[in-house]
């Protein structure tokens, strides 16, 4: 069975609704009698991005360990949707898996604010810590009544800045337009240092620095570099100072009606994948700063330690505003995870 689902009629429809209706359908991409199962798994990122090349692997293992029974279609770089569209369309039974970035949950639980307050994470090490506390893995199954089941995260990178100016310090920021993710404290995180923060999608990044509509935006080595952000960007400085990783989700409803010895499979895939994808992604992000600083076309500007201590000052009130949001002790185990 396939439906198609018109995005901008269905955000009007009540959440009730809305549930009731992705009960009715999730069961979309299984199997039938005549065909194998299929997972439609849609991204944002280039193939070649830590979540790219981890989103092929998954769909290569799966080819070579379920000989047919399971077809995995990847749909890279937005091609088929946004990161926002898949959240509805996972809902809803039109795609069956996606990695989504953490900080684009906000709409569904704050929860995972935490992942996106400044400076709370210094390194990906400490991140794979939290996310493997008991904190971390209550998050996975924390929004399944909204349609979505996280089976693992996988990572992408640290943040790094970028600008018209070099931005040695927070000062150089007030007045710049900045692009973040769909995530509040992202945004109260650039009013915090004085910017003027714009919630844009992904796909729509580089037009929007390229037409002024933006001066500034954050993001990883390896999304900077495949999405050419460093060509319309003159300078990029080495912040490290926040985190992009990815919830691995699918519909609890599709995933639960999986013949049970096909979901231990890929259950062990997708985890397998993970601890392959989080070796990859420091590669990654090193191999596209390289690339970008033999470009020439942006400069990269390593921060001292004091210049980082500043930034780090004007941005971690943000932690006070949210943590009400987040929840105390979800802050407490991330920081009980630094070493
Ligand atoms: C972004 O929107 O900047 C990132 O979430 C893209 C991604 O998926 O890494």
């Amino acid at each position: 069975m396939r439906i198609s689902i018109d995005m901008k009629a269905f955000k009007k429809i009540s959440v009730a609704g809305l549930l009731a209706l992705a009960m009715l359908v999730a069961g979309c991409g299984k199997s039938d009698d005549d065909g194998p199962i299929l997972i439609k798994f849609p991204h944002v990122t280039a193939p070649g991005t830590p979540k790219g090349q981890a989103a092929q692997r998954f769909k290569d293992l799966v080819d070579e360990r379920l000989d047919g029974r399971v077809v995995v279609e990847v749909y890279p770089s937005g091609q088929l949707m946004s990161d926002d569209d898949s959240l509805d369309a996972l809902a809803f039974g039109e795609v069956q898996m996606i990695a989504i970035s953490l900080s684009k949950l906000d709409r569904l639980t704050h929860k995972f604010q935490v992942f996106d307050l400044p400076f709370l994470f210094p390194d990906l090490s400490t991140v794979e810590r939290f996310q493997a506390s008991q904190e971390g893995m209550s998050l996975l199954d924390s929004m399944s009544d909204k349609g979505l089941r996280g089976l693992t995260f996988w990572h992408n990178g640290m943040k790094q800045f970028g600008g018209p100016i070099p931005m040695r310090s927070p000062d150089a920021a007030v007045g710049l337009k900045f692009r973040v993710m769909e995530s509040d404290v992202l945004q109260a995180q650039v009013l915090q240092i004085g910017g003027n923060p714009q919630k844009i999608a992904f796909g729509e990044v580089y037009q929007a620095l390229q037409t002024g509509a933006v001066d500034a935006q954050e993001n990883t080595w390896s999304n900077i570099y495949s999405s050419k952000f460093f060509e319309v960007q003159d300078y990029l400085m080495e912040t490290n100072h926040g985190y992009i990783g990815y919830l691995v989700a699918v519909n609890p409803e599709f995933w639960d009606g999986l013949p049970e010895e096909i979901r231990a499979e890929l259950d062990t895939i997708v985890n397998e994948v993970g601890v392959w994808a989080n070796e990859q992604a420091s590669v990654i992000n090193e191999d596209g700063k390289q690339k970008i600083i033999a470009s020439g076309q942006s400069e990269v500007l390593a921060l001292s330690a004091e210049e980082l201590a500043v930034w780090q000052d004007a941005m971690t009130p943000v932690w006070d505003q949210f943590e009400g949001n987040i929840g105390a002790e979800f802050i407490e185990a991330a920081l009980a995870a630094r070493q």
